[in-house]
């Protein structure tokens, strides 16, 4: 579904990323790990077409993107749900999520997909009339993800999802990341919280210094010395 090959991404003269190659599969939970700065954010801007590439392609559904303006990427099925939430401090949940919609197709269908996002995060049903300033972290990342999801996505790429909740509210993160790949939608997600993110994920990808030093299945990558050292601290 998403091929990334060799891509090298640069801001200004540093280089960010070295010849970058990943793929992910329709259906499939793929986890990006790496250290901070290793480039987890950046490789999910150059996908969603904020940075792109210097050289490289990008390649979705057998279309390559790279080049193309991040709202025709939004509108080809690709969402990506930023570190750090982004959300309207000053506008309503509702309006929040109605901002994930402004793409040709998904706003004549927005009633339909409001329903959608409302049965998966009842909560959000329930404060829609609220500012988003005045939610709980957890609110918040609901948010975010709903309004990801407003667009009708085949893809979501989640930027640390579970970033700064407490336990409880990561494994439901995680249960709802789940959930929405068995509804058939593709996830590409970066997380800190390896061991969560390897179990669930079907594929994953290491990423040191701007590299992808180390791929595999979820569960072989949990066995592996690498990764046991340096991110599960055994
Ligand atoms: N806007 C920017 N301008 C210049 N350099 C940047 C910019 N954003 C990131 N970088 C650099 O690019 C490298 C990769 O950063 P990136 O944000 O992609 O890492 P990350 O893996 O997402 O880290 P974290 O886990 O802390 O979110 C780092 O060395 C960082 O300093
Ligand atoms: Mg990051």
């Amino acid at each position: 579904m998403l091929e990334v090959n060799n891509i090298d991404t640069f801001y200004g003269k540093a280089q960010a990323l070295w010849d970058v190659s990943l793929r992910v599969d329709e259906a499939e939970i793929v986890a990006l790990i790496g250290a901070n700065g290793a480039g987890k954010t950046t490789l999910l801007n150059t996908v969603c077409g904020l940075l792109p590439p210097a050289s490289g392609s990008v390649e979705f559904l057998g279309q390559r993107i790279d080049g193309l303006a991040p709202h025709s990427i939004v509108e080809l099925g690709i969402s990506h749900i930023p570190e750090g939430r982004r959300l309207f401090p000053h506008m309503s949940v509702s309006e929040n999520l109605e901002m994930g919609a402004y793409v040709h197709e998904a706003w004549k269908r927005k009633e339909e997909t409001l329903r959608q996002v409302y049965e998966m995060f009842p909560i959000l049903q329930e404060r829609q009339g609220q500012l988003a300033r005045t939610l709980s972290g957890g609110e918040q990342q609901m948010v975010a993800m709903g309004r990801g999801l407003m667009s009708r996505p085949r893809l979501c790429m989640f930027d640390e999802p579970s970033y700064g909740l407490a336990p409880l509210l990561v494994a439901e993160i995680f249960r709802i990341i789940q959930g929405l790949r068995d509804h058939g939608i593709t996830i590409l997600l970066v997380e800190q919280s390896v061991r969560q993110s390897l179990e669930i994920a079907d594929r994953a990808y290491v990423l040191e210094n701007g590299r992808i030093v180390l791929e595999g299945d979820g569960k072989s990558l949990l066995k592996e010395e690498l990764i046991k050292k340096a991110y599960l601290g055994l």
